[in-house]
This record gives structure tokens, C-alpha cells and sequence, in this order.
């Protein structure tokens, strides 16, 4: 558990964004909509929902919609995920791993739809021993 204190009006703030974006998840076949509210390292916040496709395999998860939107506007380094969901469900693997790319040491908060929090963990927590780009030889 991370234990270090987030100031009340960033926390309501990434949980407004995450909230906010699981209101435009796009998910005719599960009907579980995501949230997702990324802090890049300047401050800048970035949401993201799911967003399915009648191919299943092609749907994308709310927290990699959020990065990959970040990321095509230049941003490489993140502190902070708040992820929302109806249950507070943990990003799936495939998210930790490209999330771990940017930011192993990202903080990452799972809450319910109204914004109570369930987990605090740093995403090195979740994703030990992660395969980063440090791993390969250049
Ligand atoms: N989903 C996410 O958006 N993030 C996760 O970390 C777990 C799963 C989405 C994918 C799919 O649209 C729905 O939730 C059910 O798996």
C-alpha cells in the first residue's frame, strides 16, 4: 500500500475525469463500463473509457485509451492513475504492462463508480519484476 498523502482536491479531480469518462465507455458487450483519469508528470490529466468492438479482441481498456492519448500529445512520464469501475476492479494485465513501459513507479488508484476508493498501490506493487524497456539490450 502506498501510504503517502494525495491532496483532497486532486484526488476529487482525478475521480471527477475518471467518472466523467466511464460515462462515454463504448461497451455494447459488457456493459462494465472503465474510467480512467491519467496525471502526466507536468499536471496535465488525461481520461479514458473502454471502447469495444463486434471484433472482440480489438476493444481497448479505459487506462490504455487514457495513455495512449497522452502519449500521442507528447507526454512520456505519469504519477498518477485513478481507474473507476462498478465493482473497483484492478487494471488487467496488458494496461500494467504498458502502463510500466512510462512509469513503474506510477501511483494507481482503483475506486467504484462514486468514487469511493478501494486500492492505493504503486504500480510496480502490482507488476513485480515488469519487463521494461531496460530490459532490452541496445
Ligand atoms: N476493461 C478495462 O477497460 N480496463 C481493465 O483494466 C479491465 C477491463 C474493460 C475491457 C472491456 O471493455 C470490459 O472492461 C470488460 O472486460
Amino acid at each position: 500500500m502506498t501510504t503517502q498523502p494525495i491532496p483532497d482536491a486532486t484526488l476529487r479531480q482525478l475521480l471527477d475525469v475518471a467518472i466523467a469518462a466511464a460515462r462515454n465507455a463504448y461497451i455494447p458487450y459488457s456493459n462494465y463500463p472503465v474510467g480512467a483519469a491519467l496525471r502526466a508528470a507536468d499536471g496535465s490529466v488525461y481520461g479514458g473509457c473502454n471502447v469495444e468492438n463486434a471484433a472482440y479482441p480489438a476493444s481497448i481498456c479505459a487506462e490504455r485509451t487514457a495513455l495512449v492519448k497522452a502519449v500521442s500529445e507528447g507526454q512520456r512520464a505519469f504519477d498518477l492513475l485513478v481507474v473507476v469501475t462498478k465493482n473497483a476492479g484492478s487494471p488487467c494485465g496488458v494496461c500494467r504492462q504498458m502502463l510500466y513501459e512510462f512509469s513503474p513507479e506510477l501511483r494507481l488508484i482503483t475506486a467504484d463508480l462514486d468514487g469511493n476508493i478501494r486500492s492505493d498501490n504503486s504500480l510496480s506493487e502490482l507488476l513485480p519484476d515488469g519487463f521494461g524497456p531496460n530490459r532490452l539490450p541496445r
